[in-house]
């Protein structure tokens, strides 16, 4: 009976960590058109956010840094794309996706 026991629980925790890696993009992004350029874990017209994440891993200026950038978006950092600005974004919004992005730090 043990055994089953522990077993199950195994599985589940086993279940658990395979949802957990599978980061899908929020709706806040998908809301915001961020998905048309950004991918979790790849460069797509703009760099894979957890490259994103790892770059300013430790910088204390990184959530305003990247807040500034969302919103009025940036050049030079990542190669010669620019991003563009983002057209009718809340405060809250770009407060979830700075948190996001930063929150996929390895
Ligand atoms: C038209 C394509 C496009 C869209 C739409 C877009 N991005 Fe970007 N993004 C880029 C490119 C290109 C870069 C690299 C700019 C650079 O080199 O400085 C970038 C860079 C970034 C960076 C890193 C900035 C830095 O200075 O290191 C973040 C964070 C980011 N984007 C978040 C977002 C979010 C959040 C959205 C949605 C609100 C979004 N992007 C929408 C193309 C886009």
């Amino acid at each position: 009976m043990k055994t089953i026991i522990v077993s199950i629980i195994t599985a589940m925790g086993l279940l658990i960590a395979g949802v957990s890696t599978a980061v899908d993009m929020p709706d806040v992004a998908k809301k915001n058109n961020c998905t048309a350029c950004h991918a979790i874990d790849k460069k797509v017209v703009g760099p894979g956010w957890q490259d994103v994440a790892n770059k300013y891993k430790g910088d204390a200026g990184a959530a305003e840094k990247l807040g500034t950038v969302i919103v009025k978006g940036g050049r030079g950092v990542w190669g010669p794309m620019p991003m563009p600005a983002t057209a009718k974004i809340s405060d809250e919004e770009v407060k979830e996706l700075v948190a996001f992005v930063l929150g996929l730090a390895k």
